[in-house]
């Protein structure tokens, strides 16, 4: 995902393509980083998702880094170089820390956002969740019927 999104074409196209979102949406870089605070600071206060973060050392670290990661996603400014699977793998992730981690980034969006804004941030948060859910939580496939040995009665 990192190289995805730190490749694209040449800086000119991705300021045009900046633009054109912030014009469309009302997304930028400050309105980006007010709602990270407003979502992380609400996701550290949540009984299922607060565990998670007790971990993080350095917030403002943390705050700067998303930021680079969701300019990257929603405005395509290339500058984030991180590995966000590698980042979770430790944290022993459920569905359910998904679904509440969804449902708290979109009531948060929407309190934050243009309903375009909050759509836009919305349609790459649910992709870019489920790519990192399916990545990080093995299927639970049920177990394979057991054939029948010779010698069992129907
Ligand atoms: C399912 C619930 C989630 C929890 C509990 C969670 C928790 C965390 C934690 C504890 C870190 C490490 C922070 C640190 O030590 O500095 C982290 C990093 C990060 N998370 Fe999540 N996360 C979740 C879902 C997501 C989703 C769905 C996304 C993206 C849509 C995401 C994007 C990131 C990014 C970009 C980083 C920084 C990775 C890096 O250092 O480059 N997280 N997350």
């Amino acid at each position: 995902m990192s190289a995805a999104l730190s490749t694209s074409p040449d800086p000119h196209r991705r300021t045009a393509f900046a633009d054109a979102v912030t014009e469309a949406t009302g997304l930028d870089r400050p309105a980006i980083e007010a709602f990270l605070r407003a979502f992380y600071g609400a996701a550290r206060q949540d009984p299922l998702l607060g565990p998670a973060f007790a971990g993080v050392a350095d917030w403002e670290a943390h705050i700067a880094q998303l930021t680079r990661f969701w300019c990257s996603v929603a405005l395509m400014t290339g500058e984030y170089h991180g590995q966000p699977m590698r980042a979770h793998a430790h944290l022993d992730l459920a569905p359910e820390h998904f679904s509440r981690w969804l449902a708290l980034f979109e009531r948060t969006a929407c309190a934050s956002f243009s309903p375009e804004g909050a759509g836009h941030m919305l349609d790459r948060a649910r992709r870019i969740a489920r790519s990192l859910e399916m990545g990080l939580i093995p299927l639970a496939l049920p177990a394979s019927p057991r054939r029948p040995a010779p010698g069992d009665h129907p």
